[in-house]
């Protein structure tokens, strides 16, 4: 038996189009699989437009649609009499759609968190779980989100806040739930670890900064991810989602790689040691601490080979030392493909 799981995706931006051609090739092996098909029933993009069908809308379409020219209103349906309803707003999309879960993938303000935060809290409100990617509401509002979510009976995920796809928090949380982690300690951002990389073959920090802007690496303000804002907002959600933490990102001592020069990355090579921004998160007299900063690592260290855009996660376990998961940290299929997992998840166990 298939059972259909309905979404509404608030955002139709790199990552909802990233899941909609996702969803589109893998919709029957999903199916067959683990007898689910997932279904989006309504699309809220600010920009886009809206889109909602309660029977479904035509994922082929809707990428065609933002692709020709970026209008959810030239979404043409393939199959006869479909009129979907156009116009509502997010709020309405999650509060009045029949999808099961809310898939907040929208523009966010990382300062305040907003309107993610509300959105999140709308579904929850309406019975509805809610997958997000953006880290704002994650890292500033967390246990109140959790709480909320637990009191509606409803989950809450958030898989691709930290190293995109790559199962950081499902490692932690699963595959690690019997173990006790002492430490983590991550790369946990690609533009800083490519520019580090770049200067070791001797390119100047501002040629490298530059070359991961083209390359889309950077925030839309690179000064998040070169001193550090963006890997402090992923140790505070990796210390309160999984020490139990309740920090804020003002609380994580940060330092960014502005200060490096050719000469310091230079002078780690003559010494066998390489620069990495670790960002760490580590309990002490019970309370969860994090701290984001340059640290020479000498070459056996495991996140010593981590290299270019790539992220990378330790976790100090009791039961099996260190553990230390590679994988992609962003990207358009790597972070659609971190709300699938979520989605499976949310399956599994609702
Ligand atoms: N700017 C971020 C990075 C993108 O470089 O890792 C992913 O959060």
């Amino acid at each position: 038996m298939t059972i259909t799981h309905k979404l509404a995706l608030i955002g139709f931006g790199t990552v909802g189009q990233g899941l909609a051609e996702i969803l589109l090739a893998k919709g029957d092996e999903l199916a067959d699989r683990y007898g689910v098909r997932f279904q989006v029933v309504a699309v809220s993009d600010l920009l886009k437009g809206s889109l909602y069908d309660p029977a479904g809308l035509d994922l082929a379409a809707l990428l065609d649609a933002a692709r020709r020219t970026g209008k959810l209103h030239d979404y043409a349906d393939p199959r006869p009499a479909r009129e979907p309803q156009s116009g509502w707003d997010s709020l309405r999309t999650i509060r009045e759609s029949n999808a099961d879960t809310v898939v907040e993938i929208s523009w966010t303000d990382v300062q305040t968190g907003q309107p993610a935060i509300d959105h999140v809290k709308a579904a929850f409100g309406s019975g509805k779980h809610a997958v997000l990617t953006n880290k704002g509401p994650v890292a500033l509002a967390y246990r109140e989100l959790d709480e909320l979510a637990a009191a509606q009976g409803v989950l809450f995920r958030f898989e691709g806040t930290v190293m995109s796809g790559t199962p950081t928090i499902r490692l932690a949380r699963s595959a690690l739930a019997g173990c006790q982690i002492s430490q983590m300690q991550g790369i946990l951002n690609g533009t800083t670890n490519y520019i580090l990389t770049q200067m070791e073959g001797g390119q100047s920090y501002a040629d490298s900064l530059a070359e991961a802007q083209r390359l889309g690496y950077a925030e839309a303000d690179p000064t998040a991810d070169v001193e550090g804002w963006d890997a402090a907002g992923k140790a505070v959600i990796l210390a309160n989602v999984l020490m139990g933490g309740d920090l804020r990102v003002a609380d994580v001592d940060r330092t960014g790689i502005s200060g490096l020069s050719l000469a310091d990355v230079e002078a780690a090579r003559a010494a066998g040691e390489r620069w990495k921004l670790i960002a760490r998160v580590w309990q002490e007299d019970n309370v969860a601490r994090a701290s984001v900063r340059p640290t020479r690592l000498p070459l056996s260290h495991p996140l010593a080979g981590v290299s270019g855009a790539v992220n990378a996660c330790t976790y100090t376990t009791d039961l099996l030392g260190d553990v230390t998961l590679i994988g992609p940290g962003a990207g358009r299929t790597e972070t659609g493909y971190a709300v699938l997992g979520d989605l499976l998840e949310i399956v599994r166990e609702a």
